[in-house]
């Protein structure tokens, strides 16, 4: 079949895989390749094992992979043969030099620019997807234009807003786009085609288009306020505790007003994932290099009361379970930085489990998807954990469970059963509030729910 354009995405992650999934599934005429360095990806793209977990996921994949979408490690023909490539490598936090543990690490960003220099034999649309600092447009398109081959590249800004776990509902219907070009003849027609892609299933009154720094800029602005709104709740649950107000109540008393809205005010151990904590501190940077310092350091609290939140979990499982869980089982129920995704991140369970293993505890951890990842991020410090498939084993003679993620599943367990097989007093840390605590008090548990009283036997 002929193709009516080639578009290529480097990087096959979390957003690389099934960004182009869907594009694939909805514009039958794009032939849609996807190119990683890291070839185990690639084969596992090309498996019945995804290396992303995400609902429906698999079903778009089959649908279209091998007819219009093609997963592969040759970057350098998959650059040749582009008209359009979308950018959707890593960016995570520098770990060195100048900003480290603040700023965005470009490397893996440059790298790719380099390549896409050094292959190109044609004009083509660069589409940044990753989340980048704002004016970073400006840096690759002087790598571009250091060409000598006279070919002209024309940077397009398309951030990603999709969540994991709800990857594909949220690329199926997304409640807007965002795309950002130049406001010249070259920026506004490469945008034009960027939008072509979209319109195939998405409204076009759905599709916003700003200049290049706003939609960079609003990406990390997106994500600052998402987590800004978890920061707050979460600094109030802390209030709640020591006042007996109820932090479920007020969540829905506080989001009634529309102006506030009731979403993402779910207090909880804490944010998680690859992105809230990096864009954040990268927006503080951004900002003290302007020399705007209240403005960095009004967003650095964010993060600081996400830490605080973490902080305060592990201190009160301590603190309740008479000042030591040395020696004590702990048994953690969930391990991904939220629901339905297998991913691990900066998931608040891997401080937890550190602390807890720093204050002597034994481990066991149970998750439905994220047991591989955990193994990963706590190697070399596990001699104390253990890795449980069945949720039931892991409770076994435990003194404490603490639930770290909202998994649907945890509400259908039979803690009759749970608790009979614990260490007595038994002790549950709700850290996602998703539990019955009523009912659990009833079996015998002593209950902490986060934000709210605590449901104890103790006299
Ligand atoms: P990821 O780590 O899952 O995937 C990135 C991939 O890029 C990796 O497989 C890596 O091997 C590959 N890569 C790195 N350098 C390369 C190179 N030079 N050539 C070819 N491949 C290369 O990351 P992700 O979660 O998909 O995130 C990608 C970007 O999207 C980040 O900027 C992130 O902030 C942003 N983002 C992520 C999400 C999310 O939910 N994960 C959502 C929106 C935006
Ligand atoms: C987030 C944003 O929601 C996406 O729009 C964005 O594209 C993405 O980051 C990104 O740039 O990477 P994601 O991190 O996948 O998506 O997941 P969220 O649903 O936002 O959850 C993030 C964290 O906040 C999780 O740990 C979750 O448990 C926590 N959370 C969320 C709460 O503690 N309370 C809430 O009310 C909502």
């Amino acid at each position: 079949m002929k193709f009516k354009k080639n578009i290529l995405c480097i990087g096959a992650g979390y957003v690389g895989g099934p960004t182009m999934s869907v594009i694939a599934l909805k514009c039958p005429e794009y032939k849609i390749n996807v190119v990683d360095i890291n070839k185990n990806r690639i084969k596992e793209w090309n498996s019945d094992n995804l290396p992303v977990f995400e609902p429906s996921l698999m079903e778009v994949v089959k649908k279209v992979r091998g007819k219009n979408l093609f997963f592969s490690d040759d970057i350098k023909n998959g650059i040749k043969k582009a008209d359009i490539i979308f950018v959707s490598v890593n960016t995570p936090i520098k770990t060195f030099g100048e900003g480290a543990g603040m700023a965005s690490d470009l490397q893996y960003w440059e790298k790719t620019a380099q390549e896409i220099v050094k292959y190109s034999e044609k004009d083509k649309i660069i589409v940044e997807k990753s989340t980048l600092p704002v004016r970073t447009a400006q840096a690759l398109e002087r790598i571009l234009k250091s060409n000598s081959k006279n070919i002209k590249f024309e940077v397009v800004s398309n951030p990603e807003f999709l969540s994991e776990g709800t990857a594909i509902k949220d690329l199926l219907e997304p409640e807007r786009i965002l795309v950002g070009s130049h406001r010249t003849k070259g920026g506004i027609k490469a945008a034009q085609e960027i939008i072509d892609i979209y319109t195939h299933w998405i409204p076009r009154k759905k599709i916003i288009s700003t200049n290049l720094w706003s939609s960079e800029l609003s990406k990390l602005v997106a994500n600052a306020f998402l987590a800004q709104r978890i920061s707050s709740i979460n600094s109030i649950s802390a209030l709640c505790e020591k006042t007996d107000a109820d932090i479920t109540e007020i969540s829905y008393a506080v989001g009634k007003d529309s102006r506030i809205g009731h979403k993402f005010l779910n207090a909880g151990v804490g944010f998680g994932g690859s992105c809230f904590k990096k864009d954040i501190l990268n927006l503080v940077y951004i900002a003290r290099s302007y020399g705007l310092e209240e403005v960095a350091d009004y967003w650095e609290m964010i993060v600081k009361i996400n830490q605080y939140q973490e902080k305060r979990f592990v201190h009160r499982i301590v603190k309740e379970m008479f000042n030591t869980i040395s020696e004590k089982k702990i048994a953690v129920f969930g391990f991904a930085f939220k629901a339905n995704t297998g991913d691990t991140r900066e998931s608040p369970a891997i401080y937890i489990t550190k602390k807890l293993l720093e204050e002597r505890a034994f481990v066991s951890i149970y998750d439905p998807k994220a047991i591989d990842n955990a193994k990963i991020d706590l190697k070399g410090i596990d001699s104390k954990v253990k890795y449980e498939i069945d949720p039931y084993k892991a409770a076994k003679n435990s003194n404490a469970i603490a639930i770290l993620t909202e998994w649907e599943e945890f509400k259908k367990l039979d803690f009759k059963k749970i608790y009979f097989s614990m260490k007595k007093p038994a002790f549950i840390f709700d850290g996602r509030n998703i539990l019955n605590h009523k009912k659990l008090h009833e079996i015998g548990f002593n209950v902490y729910p986060l934000g709210k009283t605590a449901l104890t036997h103790f006299k």
